[in-house]
Formats: C-alpha cells, sequence, structure tokens
C-alpha cells in the first residue's frame, strides 16, 4: 500500500511539495487549506500531471480535515506570511493560533503520523505542534535546517565551481537569523571548506546563507521562498516514507542533548521511518558552544511570550 502524506496549507511551499512528491511518486497525497475550491484545484492540475511524470500516485484536495485520516506523514505548511507593519511578535501570535488549530485537527485523525513543520517562526511551531498533538517528541521535526543545510551548500558549490552534491553542511540551532553556521562541519568531499578557501570568504558565505531568506523576499516583493523549502520537505518525507535513515539537520526536542532541554532546534538527526531516531551529538568547541547557546536563549524568549 502507499503511504499518505497530508499537506496542511496549500500555499507556495505546500502545494509545490504535494508537486514534488507527486513527480517522485513517493505517496498518497491530500492537500488541504481553508481556502473554498483552492486546494482542489491545484491537487487536480498536479494530477494531470502524473501520467505526463509516469507517476501513479493520487492527490486529493480538500477543506475537510477528515480526508487527512491516517496520514504517516502530516506536513504543515499553513500560516500567514509577514505583512507590512507586523511585527515578528504579531506573526508568531498569529501563526501560532493557526498551527494550534491544525495540530488539534490533525493529530487525532492521524494518532501513528510523524509531523513535519514548515510555518515559521518555524522551531517555535514544531514545538506547538508536538505540545498540542502530544505525540512523542521523535514523531515531530521541523524542516529549517534541511533548508539553511542546502542554502550553505549552494553558496559553497557557486564560490568552488563544484557540484553542490560534492558539498557538506550541517547546522545548528534556531532557523533563520539565529541560525549557528560552523566552519569546522562544512566539507567538500570530505575536506574541510577552510583548507579550501579563505575563513574571510567562509564567513562571507555563512553571512549571506544567513540572511538569503530576506534577499530573497526583497526580490520577490510578494511573498518568500518556496521552491527550495518544498524540496527540503521532499527530502524529510522520502527519508521517513523509504526508511532512509538520513543524516539530516532538523528541529528536533532536546532533553538534555548540547546542555539544552525543553526546546526544539536544530541538530543533525537520523531521520526515518519512526522520524526522528537518533540525535547525533558532536563535541563542539567552547567558540561553538557559546552560538550555540545564544541561539538557544533567542529561541527560548520567543516561546516564552506564547501560550500554549
Ligand atoms: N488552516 C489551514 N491552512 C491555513 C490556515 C489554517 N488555519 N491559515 C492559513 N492557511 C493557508 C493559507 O490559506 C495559505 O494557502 O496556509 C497557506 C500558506 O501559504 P502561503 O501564504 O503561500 O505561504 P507559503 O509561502 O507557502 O509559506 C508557508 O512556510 O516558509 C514558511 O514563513 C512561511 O509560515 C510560512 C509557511
Amino acid at each position: 500500500m502507499k503511504a499518505k502524506v497530508s499537506i496542511i496549507g496549500a500555499g507556495n511551499v505546500g502545494a509545490t511539495a504535494a508537486q514534488l512528491i507527486a513527480y517522485e511518486g513517493i505517496a498518497d497525497i491530500v492537500l488541504f487549506d481553508i481556502i473554498e475550491g483552492m486546494p482542489q484545484g491545484k491537487a487536480l492540475d498536479i494530477m494531470q500531471a502524473c501520467p505526463l511524470w509516469e507517476s501513479s500516485v493520487k492527490v486529493k484536495g480538500t477543506n475537510n480535515y477528515s480526508d487527512t485520516a491516517n496520514s504517516d506523514v502530516v506536513v504543515i505548511t499553513s500560516g500567514l506570511p509577514r505583512k507590512p507593519g507586523m511585527s515578528r511578535d504579531d506573526l508568531l501570535h498569529a501563526n501560532a493560533e493557526i498551527v494550534k488549530s491544525v495540530t488539534s485537527e490533525t493529530s487525532g485523525l492521524s494518532p501513528d503520523s510523524t509531523v513535519i513543520v514548515v510555518s515559521n517562526l518555524m522551531d517555535l511551531m514544531t514545538y506547538i505542534a508536538w505540545k498540542v498533538s502530544g505525540f512523542d517528541p521523535h514523531r515531530v521535526a521541523g524542516m529549517g535546517g534541511v533548508l539553511d543545510s542546502a542554502r550553505l551548500r549552494t553558496f559553497v558549490s557557486m564560490d568552488l565551481g563544484v557540484s553542490p552534491d560534492d558539498v557538506e553542511a550541517i547546522v545548528f540551532g534556531g532557523h533563520g537569523d539565529q541560525m549557528v553556521l560552523l566552519p569546522g562541519l562544512i566539507t567538500v568531499k570530505g575536506i574541510p571548506i577552510t583548507k579550501l578557501i579563505s575563513e574571510k570568504r567562509v564567513d562571507e558565505l555563512i553571512h549571506r546563507t544567513r540572511h538569503v531568506g530576506a534577499e530573497i523576499v526583497s526580490l520577490l516583493k510578494t511573498g518568500s521562498a518556496y521552491y527550495a523549502p518544498a524540496a527540503s520537505v521532499l527530502q524529510m518525507v522520502k527519508a521517513i516514507v523509504h526508511n532512509e535513515k538520513r543524516v539530516l539537520s532538523c528541529s528536533a526536542y532536546l532533553d538534555g542533548e548540547y546542555g539544552t532541554s525543553g526546546l526544539f532546534l536544530g541538530v543533525p538527526v537520523i531521520l526515518g521511518e519512526k522520524g526522528i531516531e537518533k540525535i547525533i551529538e558532536l563535541e563542539l568547541t567552547d567558540e561553538e558552544k557559546a552560538h550555540f547557546n545564544h541561539s538557544a536563549a533567542s529561541v527560548k524568549s520567543l516561546l516564552d511570550k506564547i501560550k500554549i
């Protein structure tokens, strides 16, 4: 039997993720949104591409949560974009309410699912999805680190003129401005990046990675990045559905790992059919630990502002 993946929020990220999952034939898909007709239209459109992709998955668009029942994976991409005049805190509270309501609807219908959270502020929304679902924390994962790592790998590959496939990077900490990119964990086919380019250049690439979300927003004028976020969802869905045991940077619940407890933060994990099957703990230098702790404190201070 095919796996079932429900995507909650059929906007740019959600619909593009549905398209990628359908193209690769990984699972049957339910695309949910509160806007009437929109998910149905997008699902029908994607279904009609399936014969051309030689894919036999089913894609159903819906406004009824009951259609998401018994999903293997639930992807939460629902949320509001940041509008002019809206503070980071306003966005936080608005999306917190959305993720709370979505999770309370989906978790009972798919009690054995693994949840992937995309909505921003991602580490906090992942925490909310975990708390509201009551799921084992290993079955809830945030997508940010997969995306941040892909972004850094892209810039390193562009700089060196090598395939991005040969570049590896592990990302720690909070998604977005608070990400922790450690030069010591960036390699090109196993070669430490600092043996190939200067530390100053590495810092410049890290700086651009940290701000590329905003760079894309200012180029697009409306909306935010969605192709790479959707591709990040695809990688995580594939790892879970195909039990690939991929080593990825995901937002995971920390219970003492890296000296932190009670927070979801980006760390390297093994992702497979049981969700986050293991958090990989690395020995960090004092300076690296300080960066990580700073990022953790910043995510914690935002978490303290939300009522769950
Ligand atoms: N339930 C379900 N869907 C909802 C809800 C809700 N309560 N509230 C909003 N939505 C839907 C919207 O109708 C919209 O179709 O979520 C969708 C969001 O889509 P976009 O606005 O296109 O946003 P997108 O670019 O896909 O980003 C989604 O991911 O990267 C993050 O910051 C981004 O939080 C945002 C999320």
